[in-house]
């Protein structure tokens, strides 16, 4: 009656599936878990708040390790191997860690993750443990952490695979890639998060590709937004001691600061700064009105595109994407506090039904 099986579908990894649009040759071993292909989900709550015709959100949580840093290991590492590496490094906030673990234990080599010591998520550190990293808490932030990764590229046989190492930002402009399948045309917004801007740098050339190619018909205003305590490109250089919640983008001095530059000032995008307060609301809405847990950092773009709407910029009319970056569950302790930061444990009952339904307010 349903007739035979068919062989479904499966998504092959980026390297696969966006082939011949990739630095990449028939040498390549191609090292993948299966990353990208990730969910444009409809968001009409958000669409509502911000008074934009339609608003999707690319959830990049939906990738192998949990964020969209999958992409770019994997052509990073593919072509590590490649080159022959039997080592990899990188420094991190902790998602670049647990991805660069991820693939490195898929290509069977050896990695060496950089971390500030003390500040990065439980949920990141377990993965890049699992995946049998050698993990150094270095005493400094992220920004000392890349220093010396760099460094130790440099002069020791072992190779970067940080958003520097240009491999990153090739396999991460897929992400635009699939927007436009998705979508049959660009976004006239793309809103990211800001850190290193590796990504928000990727997205558009992945977007400045497919309008070359005339697969868009104009290139997306790219909007980035960073945690205000960590915001060097709404202050216009490097901040010495940045801090915020949001761990992910706890970064004083991007490495991809050129980059980013030319991608705002081509496509007429901008940045932006969001409090702690504001980024942990949106992430409270993106899960309670829309059903995507994402971690605190993620939802700082979608905070900036509010906090855009509320200060008078109209986006009537517009189609805009905005990329949520990481899972919820890397950073879980914020969804088990209140607005008002207090702890929040379920309550205990019997198992007497009569009691449990007049605590549900059903009886
Ligand atoms: N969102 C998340 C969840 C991230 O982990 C990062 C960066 C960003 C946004 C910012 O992306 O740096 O390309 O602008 N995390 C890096 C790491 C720094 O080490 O995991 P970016």
């Amino acid at each position: 009656m349903f007739g035979k099986p068919k062989k479904a579908h499966q998504w092959r990894g980026v390297i696969n599936e966006y082939f011949s649009r990739l630095d990449v040759d028939k040498s390549t071993p191609i090292i993948t878990l299966g990353e990208g292909g990730t969910p444009l989900v409809p968001a009409p709550a958000l669409a509502k708040l911000v008074g934009a015709d339609r608003v999707y959100l690319k959830f990049e949580g939906m990738n192998p390790t949990g964020s969209f840093k999958d992409r770019g290991m994997t052509m990073a590492v593919s072509k590590a191997v490649g080159h022959g590496a039997r080592a990899v490094i990188c420094a991190s906030t902790g998602n670049t860690s647990a991805s660069a673990a991820a693939y490195a234990a898929a290509a069977g080599i050896k990695s060496v993750v950089l971390v500030p010591e003390g500040k990065i998520t439980l949920g990141k550190l377990s993965q890049a443990v699992a995946h049998k990293a050698q993990i150094l808490q270095v005493q400094g932030n992220f920004d000392d952490c890349l220093t010396l990764a760099r460094d130790l590229s440099d002069n020791y046989p072992v190779h970067l695979v940080n958003s520097v190492n240009p491999d990153r930002i090739e396999g991460q402009k897929t992400a635009a890639f699939e927007v436009v399948d998705a979508l049959g045309q660009g976004p006239d917004i793309h809103v990211l998060p800001v850190g290193n801007a590796g990504n928000y740098s990727a997205y558009f050339k992945g977007y400045q590709e497919d309008f070359k190619v005339r697969r868009i018909k104009k290139l997306p205003k790219m909007y980035g937004y960073q945690a205000e305590g960590s915001a060097p490109f709404v202050q216009g250089s490097p901040v010495k001691n940045p801090e915020t919640i949001a761990t992910a983008i706890r970064i004083g001095n991007p490495a991809s600061w050129d980059l980013a530059q030319i991608a705002r000032e081509k496509s007429q995008g901008k940045f932006g700064a969001v409090s702690d307060k504001e980024i942990l609301w949106m992430h409270r809405f993106l899960s309670q009105e829309l059903g995507v847990f994402v971690e605190p950092s993620s939802a700082t773009g979608a905070a900036g595109l509010y906090k855009a709407s509320k200060t008078g910029e109209s986006f009537a009319g517009a189609l805009i994407v905005v990329t949520v970056t990481g899972h919820g569950l890397k950073d879980p302790m914020w969804a088990l506090k209140d607005e008002a930061g207090n702890e929040i444990t379920p309550e205990a009952v019997s198992t007497n039904a009569a009691e449990v339904a007049e605590r549900l307010g059903l009886a």
